[in-house]
């Protein structure tokens, strides 16, 4: 059996060595590049792939794959967003994910970022850089004067209610659907509308579908609190980014802390030789703003979510290849 593997940087590597040598009977090929119509080919001989990117699957990658034979992709990731289900459908993959390799890993973030704006740390880390070492007028907000509306509660948004709690802030949450402890401590609200007019801070844990596709728009950000703190560490294209400019032009958005954006990966991955170079007027515009904390996708970016993806995903690509049905296949019949 041979599984070959697309995007392995050097920092999976341990883990990947790991997996590899508890088995000894798997061939594992892996190549750094992503997986495009060209270097689909490198996974010839090989009886299913393991793959993790942000850019799209393209249906051309996917066909050179088909011709090799390959039937089974497991991704290292939670998100498969970027692939087209129909594609996958038309030559007959079976795809696995990684629905939780880390949780705190986000959430974690999440909470940072709401603390970072809080306090207002991007504002006194510039008054510092130029030597000022005074308090005022950079006076910070607590999160137990906080509520926070957290839109998504699955595994991660769950773990990000927790973190909050333990600081002392009210949270409310919404999601078509309601998990039994949260709805338990009466966290729930019926709708969006409630939650956008009830929050301080509002947090995005939904995965990307076509239905919400740019959902914090002019509309909704006008439902909003006049200055609410906006973060979203889940997918870029849940914000419509014009409607966000606006927002923190005219002041009612406070701030905002993005892991993701719209059109990321014309920016994400790369090293500028500064924040004036970004290809991205819009992105540039936000990254320049010190009420706007932007971070590249690395909210995932953990030690142990990093072992956590590698081993999973080959573990349920060998049994995919194995015959065997792993709970985290993906239905791509939705
Ligand atoms: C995911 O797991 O879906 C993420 O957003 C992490 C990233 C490496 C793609």
């Amino acid at each position: 059996m041979k599984i070959f593997a697309y995007g392995i940087r050097e920092d999976e590597q341990p883990s990947l060595k790991k997996w590899e040598a508890a088995h000894p009977d798997i061939e594992v090929g892996f190549t750094e590049y992503t997986l495009t119509a060209d270097s689909a080919r490198l996974a010839e001989g090989s009886n299913g792939v393991v793959t993790l990117q942000t850019s799209p699957y393209t249906r051309e990658a996917l066909e050179v794959l088909h011709q090799l034979g390959i039937k089974y992709i497991s991704i290292r990731n939670v998100g498969f967003d970027n692939f087209k289900f129909q594609d996958l459908n038309d030559l007959g993959f079976t795809l696995t994910n990684v629905p939780v390799y880390s949780p705190n890993a986000i959430a974690e973030h999440t909470v940072i970022l709401m603390g970072r704006l809080l306090r207002r740390v991007p504002e006194f880390d510039q008054k510092m850089d130029n030597g000022d070492f005074t308090w005022a007028p950079t006076i910070g907000k607590e999160y137990r004067e906080q509520t926070v509306g957290v839109v998504g509660t699955g595994h991660i948004g769950r773990v990000v209610i927790k973190i909050l709690q333990g600081f002392g802030a009210k949270v409310v949450a919404y999601d078509v659907f309601h998990n039994p402890d949260i709805k338990k401590q009466g966290l729930y609200v019926d709708t969006l509308e409630e939650l956008y007019k009830q929050s301080d801070i509002i947090t995005l844990h939904v995965p990307l579908f076509d239905s919400n596709k740019y959902m914090i728009n002019d509309e909704a950000i006008s439902q909003m609190k006049d200055g609410v703190y906006i973060i979203n560490c889940a997918r870029g294209e849940l914000i419509d980014t014009d409607a966000l400019i606006k927002g923190l032009d005219s002041g009612k958005v406070g701030g905002a802390g993005l892991d993701v954006l719209d059109d990321e990966n014309s920016v994400f991955g790369k090293v500028w030789s500064s924040i004036d170079n970004i290809p991205n007027e819009k992105i540039r515009n936000l990254a320049k703003r010190l009420n706007v904390i932007v971070t590249p996708h690395s909210a995932f970016y953990t030690e142990t979510a990093i072992h956590n993806m590698i081993t999973t995903a080959f573990d349920s690509n060998k049994a995919l290849i194995e015959g065997e049905k792993p709970d985290n296949i993906v239905d791509t019949n939705k």
